[in-house]
């Protein structure tokens, strides 16, 4: 995994965009797999940002998202489509009908979640997926002890999950306990991978995705498998990081290439 240190939020998540924006740029039907949570949000202002100001077009461009929590409706304010719809759908000129978030209302959640692959599938496969990591190391819902080759499919998530997502809520017993989530397996199909981590709470995380051994304690170690995952952080968030005077050299010799 390529590790980008940025001073500070701002700056990684205009330098994670600007990922995105040029790949929307190159391939205007491009296929993006976003996140919700707080990480991408900054990534999701940028990207509001190039549409109104400099034209970016969404137009041509594929959505899908990684989870959903089960039994809420996408018009419930704490549920994932609404976030999505407020972060970033309803800014840009993205056509709505091909934004998908998996829905967590469905009785028959396999099928479901069978079709959400299928329809990656149909797409042509997710060029370039954002990724945020939550504070037990998981991407997606894949909360530790998910199998590294796990497909989108019903979870429930652990309580650590539970208590960091309560702040969204009015109360901790208004979380919903499952989610419908995107495997480790399918994430590692998407062409890029572009994980965005900022704040002290994230450093241990971090430092096992990337410096750890891979394992499905930690699902987003699996990343190390990727080919071409890019993690942006900011300094709180690479603290524990043991390698990061290398992380830095790569970063200026990168520079002097350009
Ligand atoms: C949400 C998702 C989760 C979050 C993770 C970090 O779609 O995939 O894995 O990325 O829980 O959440 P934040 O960014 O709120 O710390």
């Amino acid at each position: 995994m390529e590790v980008i240190i940025c001073p500070d939020y701002d700056t990684l998540s205009r330098k994670a965009a600007a990922v995105v924006a040029d790949l929307v740029r190159e391939k205007p039907r491009a296929v993006l797999g976003f996140a919700t949570g707080s990480s991408p949000v900054g990534l999701y202002r940028e990207l509001i940002r190039l549409h109104t100001e400099e034209g970016l077009d969404f137009s041509g461009v594929t959505t899908f998202n990684l989870d959903e929590y089960c039994g809420l409706p996408g018009d419930h304010p704490q549920s994932y489509r609404y976030f999505m719809n407020e972060n970033l759908f309803n800014h840009i000129n993205v056509p709505m009908e091909r934004t998908h978030v998996p829905s967590g209302t469905e009785e028959d959640w396999r099928a479901c979640c069978a079709e959400y692959e299928q329809r990656i599938v149909e797409a042509g496969g997710i060029d370039l997926q954002i990724l945020g990591i939550g504070s037990d190391g998981h991407i997606a819902f894949n909360e530790p002890g998910s199998s590294l080759g796990s497909r989108t499919r019903r979870v429930y998530l652990t309580k650590q999950t539970i208590e960091d997502n309560s702040r969204f809520f009015d109360r901790a017993e208004d979380v919903p306990t499952s989610a419908i989530s995107m495997g480790v397996g399918s994430i590692l199909e998407a062409r890029t991978c572009v994980v965005v981590v900022n704040g002290a709470n994230k450093a241990e995380a971090l430092a096992a995705a990337v410096e750890g051994p891979v394992t499905s304690m930690i699902t987003s170690s699996a990343l190390q498998w990727h080919p071409d995952t890019r993690g942006f952080c900011d300094e709180e968030a690479a603290a524990k990081l043991t390698m990061r005077e290398y992380y830095d050299w790569i970063a200026a010799q990168r520079e002097g290439d350009n």
